[in-house]
């Protein structure tokens, strides 16, 4: 729900960047983003800029699209950079300005970024536990502020001026955004799901998101660490790694979700070679699963949340699935047996 007061704070944003009606903006993110729809068209609007609407990001087309519609600012959000950083580079695009807006979820309402990029909002960062996923409360039952340099759950205090009218229809997906009795009773905080550091010049930096880390046996395991070490292998097209709960198991553990390249074989060997060198013990993927499509959200994010869901359990799922067997030092084919094993606790994880 976003109400005319955020429709009009969004507006500025371009404007609060240095843009002006003689720019010509590329909007190529889903409209229904609040970065695209309320930033990108709305700060337009506000400027009596010129806007280039594309219908759906494309990576090879991005620079010769602003060769040819002479685009001086582009939005940028989520992973957009990462895509286009692998695009052979153009020269002669009059691109300056490069915008982003920090917090992706519930953007335009809070911040104003300076040219600098500094954030005046009202925010605060406080610790997070990665085991139970949750911030951590103290004795007392509240959370606590994080120290400069240290990695903190970026929340925003809700209130009549920095309202948030929840999801249209959906109580749920309301209340999960949302953070009671934090500092003390009766307060209330947007929980934007983001991880950030404040260093000692007070600039912000992302840090994680909430889910690209899990723990198992006491480590915390970066999950872009080990997509890195797997895609190092040329059968593999992508992989998206998250953690699973298992039954009786503090933590989560590690799985792999893979696209292969086209006309490639999985190879087991190799893959269990390659996690073993590269990885320690407990960052090694103890289950993988073989996808034709990885799911992307409109964000061009990996889609985790499903997945995570799933889990690995070969009665419901019905790509491949596969268990790294340490006693036989492979992976193996995960079936219901080793399945039934794994949750009695016969196969030690
Ligand atoms: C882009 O700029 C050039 C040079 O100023 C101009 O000739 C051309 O018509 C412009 N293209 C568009 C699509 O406006």
């Amino acid at each position: 729900v976003i109400s005319q007061m955020q429709v009009l704070k969004g507006a500025a944003g371009l404007w609060a960047f240095g843009a002006t009606a003689d720019d010509i903006i590329y909007i190529t993110l889903p409209l229904y983003h609040s970065a695209a729809s309320l930033l990108g068209i709305g700060g337009c609007i506000e400027l009596g800029a010129t806007c280039v609407l594309k219908k759906k990001f494309s990576a090879s087309q991005f620079w010769s699209d602003c060769q040819k519609y002479n685009v001086t600012v582009i939005q940028y959000i989520g992973e957009l950079c990462r895509y286009l950083c692998s695009q052979p580079v153009v020269s002669g695009t009059k691109v300056t300005l490069l915008v982003k807006k920090l917090l992706n979820v519930h953007a335009a309402n809070h911040c104003i970024p300076t040219v600098a990029g500094i954030l005046f909002f009202p925010f605060d960062l406080i610790k997070y536990d990665f085991q139970k996923d949750e911030p951590i409360r103290n004795k007392h039952g509240w959370c606590e502020k994080v120290k400069k340099g240290e990695a903190g759950l970026l929340i925003s205090k809700v209130n009549a001026k920095n309202p948030f009218f929840g999801y249209a229809g959906n109580k749920r997906h309301t209340e999960k955004k949302l953070l009671c009795e934090v500092f003390k009773k009766g307060d209330l905080y947007f929980n934007t799901g983001d991880l950030m550091v404040q260093d000692h010049e007070n600039f912000l930096y992302f840090w994680d998101r909430i889910g690209d880390t899990f723990r198992w046996k006491g480590e915390n395991v970066a999950t872009t660490e080990v997509s890195d070490v797997i895609v190092m292998l040329d059968f593999i097209q992508e992989a998206n790694v998250y953690g699973v709960s298992v039954p009786d198991h503090e933590g989560k553990a590690g799985m792999a979700s893979l696209i292969l390249k086209q006309n490639t074989l999985l190879d087991l060997e190799q893959m269990y070679k390659q996690v073993v060198t590269y990885l320690p013990s407990y960052a090694c993927p103890l289950f993988l699963r073989v996808q034709d499509k990885m799911e992307m959200t409109g964000t061009f994010k990996q889609q985790k949340f499903r997945l995570v869901d799933e889990g690995f359990n070969p009665a419901t799922i019905t790509d491949p699935l596969y268990f790294l067997d340490n006693s036989r030092k492979a992976y193996v084919f995960l079936t219901k047996e080793v399945h039934e094993m794994i949750l009695s606790g016969k196969i030690k994880l």
